[in-house]
C-alpha cells in the first residue's frame, strides 16, 4: 500500500506559506491543512473559558476537546485571525500537552489524494515522511507588510512597527520553545518568498513536487 502522499510546507508567521499552500493544493487537487488554525482555535477557546496561557494541564484538555471541522476554503473566523489571538496561539503552541493533543487530529487530514499541511512542524514532526518538505520563508520586514496590508484590507486598523515588533517576538518563541521549534529540516527545500508573488511560489513548489528544478 502506497502512502498518500504529503507537501508540507513550514516557514515563520505572515511568509504567505498559508496562500502558496492553497494554490499548491487547489492545483493539485489535494485537501489542506492550516495547521496554525488549530493553535489559533486553541488559543481563543481558552481564553473564551477563562483559561490562563500559562499552564500546561488545563490548555492541553482545551486542545483534546476541540470542535473543529475544517473544509478546504471554508471561511475561519475573524476572531482567530486578530493580533491577540495570534500572539495566544503561539503561547499555547510551546506546551507540550497542546501538541501532542492535535497531532491525531493533524494526521487525520491526510487523505487520498493527497495533503498539503502548512505550520512549523509539518515536515519535522507531523508528517516526516512527507515526499516534498518546503521551508517558506521571506523577512522580517516583507512579512510584516504583508499583514498590514492584509489587515488593512480587512478593514482592521493596525501600525506597521508593532506589527514588526509582534512578528520579531512571535519569532522568538516559536523558535525557541523546546518542543518542536521553527527551524528548517535538513530535507526541506529552502524558499525566499520575499521578491515573490504567491503565484510564482506555488509555482516553484509544484516544479519540485513533479521532479523538475
Ligand atoms: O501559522 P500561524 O501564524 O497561523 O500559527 C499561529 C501560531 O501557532 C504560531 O505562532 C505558532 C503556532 N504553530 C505551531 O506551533 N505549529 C504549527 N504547526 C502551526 C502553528
Amino acid at each position: 500500500m502506497t502512502a498518500v502522499p504529503v507537501i508540507a510546507i513550514d516557514g515563520p508567521s505572515a511568509s504567505g506559506k498559508g496562500t502558496v499552500a492553497q494554490l499548491v493544493a487547489e492545483k493539485l487537487g489535494f485537501h489542506y491543512l492550516d495547521s496554525g488554525a488549530l493553535y489559533r482555535l486553541v488559543a481563543l477557546a481558552a481564553m473564551r473559558a477563562g483559561v490562563p496561557l500559562d499552564g500546561d494541564e488545563r490548555l492541553a484538555s482545551v486542545a483534546a476537546s476541540l470542535e473543529a471541522r475544517f473544509e478546504a476554503g471554508e471561511p475561519v473566523t475573524g476572531a482567530i485571525r486578530d493580533e491577540a489571538c495570534s500572539i495566544g496561539a503561539s503561547k499555547v503552541a510551546a506546551w507540550p500537552g497542546v501538541r501532542s493533543a492535535l497531532l491525531g487530529r493533524q494526521r487525520a487530514f491526510r487523505r487520498s489524494p493527497g495533503l498539503v499541511a502548512e505550520g512549523r512542524d509539518m515536515g519535522s514532526v507531523v508528517f516526516p515522511d512527507s515526499g516534498l518538505k518546503v521551508f517558506l520563508t521571506a523577512t522580517v520586514e516583507a512579512r510584516a507588510e504583508r499583514r498590514y496590508k492584509q489587515l488593512k484590507g480587512k478593514g482592521i486598523t493596525a501600525t506597521l512597527s508593532i506589527l514588526l515588533q509582534d512578528l520579531r517576538e512571535r519569532d522568538a518563541r516559536d523558535a525557541a520553545r523546546s518542543v518542536a521549534p521553527l527551524k528548517q529540516c535538513p530535507d526541506a527545500r529552502f524558499l525566499d518568498t520575499t521578491a515573490m508573488s504567491a503565484t510564482e511560489a506555488a509555482q516553484r513548489i509544484l516544479a519540485w513536487y513533479r521532479g523538475g528544478e
